[in-house]
């Protein structure tokens, strides 16, 4: 049954309805990353100090990560490169799937991300590590709906950054959104999930995107269930009009949900 069963559900914008293909991934970096803002740094450094943790300070690479709805953001994977023999970036929107191919081309990805990669290395698991090489060795690409990924368990750590708010106004599909992601994890699977804190939408190239408005006790709700030792962050910073800040889930998916 839903959390949210007192909410409209008439008028809702929901995920099939928004323009994702028409989704301009330059236009996004250059609102969101273009120049790093203190919420995205702060976000990487507590994402590293979870996962350097979770993995107890080796290097060893056993892991498959993956990234849900990982748009044209790169930090997600940067942050699991360490720990993994291969990263799976799974996204829907046709642009933001070419700009992801692009970044892991032969040539490199584009410098934007450096002042990110610039956090992840003053952790020692990260500093030895050559990202443009590495990242284009084990990340992959693959066009995926969320929604088609029920009973996929298949990630050992994974990451999902302002997706499952941030692609729809109905609150069925948020929730679902939030627990597909836990569902694709493994037992024991570190991870880290974003959320812009009570988004009324976004602005992207001039088409308007939908959010649901979600606050820290929410994503608690959800996420309780499936996770051991939840930490919810809750960031003030805001990049825009529109939201109140942004939360960072992070933990370890439980072996069992009852
Ligand atoms: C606000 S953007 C977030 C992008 C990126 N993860 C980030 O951290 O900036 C929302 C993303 O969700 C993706 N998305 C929307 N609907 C989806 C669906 N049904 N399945 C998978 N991804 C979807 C969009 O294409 C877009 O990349």
């Amino acid at each position: 049954m839903s959390l949210y069963p007192g909410r409209r559900v008439d008028n809702m914008i929901r995920n099939a309805d928004a323009r994702w293909s028409a989704f301009a991934p330059d236009s996004y970096i250059d609102i969101n990353y273009r120049i790093s803002g203190e919420a995205d740094l702060e976000i990487v450094r507590l994402m590293r100090d979870h996962f350097s943790r979770s993995f107890a300070g080796t290097t060893a690479r056993p892991a498959r990560g993956v990234d849900v709805g990982a748009g044209p953001n790169l930090y997600p994977a940067l942050a699991m490169l360490p720990w993994c023999e291969k990263i799976t970036l799974l996204e829907y929107a046709l642009p933001n799937i070419a700009y992801l191919e692009r970044q892991t081309s032969g040539r490199g990805f584009e410098p934007v991300w450096d002042a990110f990669w610039d956090v992840l290395r003053k952790d020692a698991a990260y500093e030895d590590v050559e990202p443009r090489s590495r990242f284009g060795e084990v990340v992959q690409v693959e066009r995926a709906n969320l929604f088609d990924l029920d009973g996929w368990q298949r990630w050992g750590m994974g990451t999902m950054c302002f997706v499952a708010e941030s692609m729809t106004e109905c609150p069925a599909e948020f929730e679902r959104g939030v627990r597909t992601f836990m569902n694709v994890l493994e037992a024991g699977a570190p991870f880290a999930a974003a959320f812009m804190k009570e988004s009324e939408g976004y602005i992207v190239n001039g088409i308007r995107y939908p959010a649901f408005r979600v606050g820290a006790e929410g994503v608690r709700e959800i996420m309780g269930e499936y996770v051991e030792e939840l930490v919810v962050h809750d960031l003030q910073h805001t990049v825009r009009e529109g939201h109140e800040g942004m939360l960072l889930a992070l933990g370890r998916r439980k072996s069992s949900c009852s």
